[in-house]
């Protein structure tokens, strides 16, 4: 059977991402390591771009919030005070036969229900079309026993809803075959290390796995530089670890990954559905500014018996990936529940002096929290196109092209001598680079047929490409000091003036 589209999307985005350098498996010589990415020259370049702009766009614009930079590391009560220490599990599922591990929550079953009698089950693991590959299954299965009678239509239930006298007739999605999977059991997902010379348990620390707990510990210190008045916020940008149980989708879900997190402070008295709402809003029109479609995103509001005790509500943005839709950012109204445990585990007083009011009160906290991963997977899933242009001999081939954002773009524009070997073509097309390289990011290229390189430049997202011609040196002298400006999604040529590219590339980027 061909793989589904969706894969065959996936595979092409990974290689070529692999292929022209924005992102390769970590420790690839030593065979890799699951869950850990390393960002080439033009992923590190295009991560770059969405961490300046959510911080252009959170911190320095805005009178409101201000920046922080916490440890990695912080002392181990932090951990227990936030909860993580205690409860930051994931159901997980050993297939004994195997060795494989799930997370329970993304095996699937059913039962194989035929004349109203169970005849066995079937199982697999979460996907787009979990409801068709169960019923698939149970179709073989029923044709496989050779039982007779009418088969029922398969009902989806998740593995954490399995009861203890089901588990043992469940089907490992590794194996096929029933008696291997474990009882869900809990799985903290911190990861540790030790800190200072000795290695016993008073050494324990752990590798932060979200940043938000940092603004948190910090409140005070902030609050009292004497800058900020509630309502405030505190962002941060930076590095995560999870030990995740099933790592996958590429970076969707890494054990390391980066987040841009920034806690919101409101009066204990404001209406926090009025915040949370403002950034719900503020986080998609963010998202449509890097670039994203808004067919794409979607939001899904946690139903309130799912939400921990002390949340008033999470909203989540959605991303249509090739893999499904699938948790872009969240954005959760948390109450004061961070700020008093923290009061509590560390006998600081966390309250908030309000001046105009004369009143003491702990905060309440509004908190988008993404991860920048997941924002360039979902970039470079939206921009990924094939189309249809000319080679050099005009034969129509395949074109791929990243059509980034230009403010995103890793590169922002190329610049072409029209041949390599005239001397005075490729001084000039150095000189372009020049005058252009210290307001944005060029990529000159004298390399092949200047069909191919536009082509390497499609391939990479790279919004405009500069060509320098026989005219740019005079051969039509009204056209002397000119070249061509072409656009990467129509291929169209316009004849511009040297000394008007720096404006113009500005204002078209902007
Ligand atoms: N402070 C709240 C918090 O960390 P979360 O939903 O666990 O909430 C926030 O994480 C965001 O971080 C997610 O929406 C996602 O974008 C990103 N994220 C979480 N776990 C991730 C992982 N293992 N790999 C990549 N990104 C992840």
């Amino acid at each position: 059977m061909a793989e589904p589209k969706t894969n065959e999307l996936m595979e092409k985005i990974v290689s070529l991402c692999k292929r022209r350098g924005f992102i390769f498996q970590s420790s690839e010589i030593y065979g890799g390591i699951n869950g850990f990415w390393d960002y080439g020259p033009l992923g590190a370049e295009l991560k770059k771009n969405i961490r300046d702009r959510w911080w252009d766009d959170m911190v320095r614009r805005r009178d409101d919030v201000v920046g922080l930079e916490s440890s990695i590391i912080m002392h181990p009560k932090v951990w227990e005070a936030s909860g993580h220490v205690g409860g930051f599990t994931d159901p997980m599922v050993d297939c004994k036969a195997s060795k494989q591990r799930f997370r329970a929550d993304q095996i699937f079953f059913a039962a194989v229900v035929v004349d109203g009698q169970t005849a066995g089950y079937v199982s697999a693991l979460e996907s787009e079309r979990i409801a068709e590959e169960l019923q698939e299954k149970a179709e073989t299965f029923k044709r496989k026993k050779a039982i007779q009678g009418k088969l029922e239509p398969v009902h989806a239930r998740e593995f954490t809803e399995a009861k203890p006298e089901e588990i043992p007739l469940i089907p490992s999605p590794a194996t096929g075959e029933p008696g291997s999977l474990t009882p869900p059991r809990g799985f903290n997902m911190m990861l540790e290390t030790n800190v200072g010379a000795l290695r016993d348990e008073s050494s324990v620390a752990y590798l932060r796995p979200e940043t938000a707990q940092g603004m948190f510990v910090d409140f005070k210190a902030i609050v009292d530089t004497g800058r900020v008045k509630v309502p405030f916020g505190i962002a941060q940008i930076g590095k995560s670890f999870r030990n995740e149980i099933t790592p996958r989708n590429f970076i969707f879900r890494s054990r390391e990954f980066e987040q841009m997190e920034m806690e919101y402070f409101i009066s204990d008295q404001d209406d926090w559905q009025k915040w949370h709402r403002y950034w719900i809003d503020w986080c998609r029109d963010w998202l449509l500014g890097v670039g994203l479609p808004a067919n794409l995103l979607s939001e899904f509001d946690h139903p309130k018996e799912k939400l921990a005790f002390y949340s008033k509500g999470t909203t989540d943005i959605m991303f249509q990936f090739p893999f499904g839709v699938q948790e872009l950012w969240g954005i959760a109204a948390r109450g004061d529940y961070d700020l008093t445990q923290h009061a509590k585990f560390s006998g600081a007083s966390l309250m908030y002096f309000d001046e105009a009011a004369k009143r003491r009160y702990v905060p309440h906290v509004v908190e988008p929290a993404v991860g920048i991963d997941r924002i360039l997977l979902a970039i470079l899933c939206s921009a990924y196109c094939e189309d249809e242009a000319p080679d050099d001999k005009g034969k129509l081939e395949t074109r791929v092209v990243m059509k980034f954002h230009p403010r995103i773009a890793p590169v922002k524009v190329a610049v072409f001598p029209l041949l390599k070997n005239k001397p005075e073509l490729v001084k000039k097309a150095l000189a372009v680079r020049d005058l252009l390289r210290p307001h944005l990011t060029v990529f000159y290229d004298e390399a092949g047929a200047i069909g191919r390189r536009y082509r390497r430049q499609d391939e990479i997202g790279t919004p405009f490409g500069v060509t320098v011609d026989f005219d740019t040196l005079g051969e039509k002298p009204e056209l002397l000091d000119t070249v061509t400006l072409r656009d990467r999604d129509t291929m169209q040529q316009t004849r511009v003036k040297i000394a008007d590219l720096v404006p113009l590339l500005l204002e078209k980027i902007r």
